[in-house]
């Protein structure tokens, strides 16, 4: 196993640790935090995050595999979540996911071969008052039309 955490990491990990009473329930905070590190929730990553907090790896694995934030695949640099639920499909949610799909050539949770951009369709994420809305990253961004992401696809490199 090449990977390993930070020193400051894995004093994160002890604070996340100490929040709870039971190891199992920090699996799930500690695996966002490898994502963040390392892009993705890879073999290797489940054994570091199993190793560290003396779970299972299957423990770990079912964690990773039970919820859709964690990527089992390498993503874009730029992860684009297009959301298509109830308030962003009707106004223009799927629009805005087909021209993205169209526009790097990927379906959903496919990345463009440069590793640029991934692109996923999501369920509601709780800004439908912006709706349509997408998020790049951890970043929101409301009230989006093909112009205005167009606009905000040149601003990042
Ligand atoms: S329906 Fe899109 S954010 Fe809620």
């Amino acid at each position: 196993m090449e990977i390993s955490f930070s020193k400051d990491d894995l004093v994160l990990i002890d604070n996340i640790q100490a929040k709870y009473p039971v190891k199992d329930a920090s699996i799930m905070p500690v695996l966002w935090l490898a994502q963040k590190k390392f892009g993705w929730i890879s073999p290797d990553v489940i054994l570091l995050v199993a190793q560290l907090l003396s779970v299972s790896p299957s423990k770990v694995e079912g964690v990773a595999t039970f919820y859709t934030m964690f990527y089992k695949k390498p993503m874009g640099k730029y992860h684009i979540q297009v959301c298509t639920n109830i308030s962003c499909m009707l106004r223009d949610g799927v629009k805005i996911y087909d021209y993205l799909s169209d526009k790097f050539n990927i379906k959903n949770m496919e990345t463009t071969a440069d590793g640029m951009y991934s692109l996923e369709e999501v369920e509601c994420m709780g800004a439908c008052g912006g709706a349509p809305m997408i998020a790049i990253n951890e970043d929101y961004y409301e009230n989006i039309t093909i112009e205005k992401l167009d606009s905000i696809l040149n601003t990042l490199k």
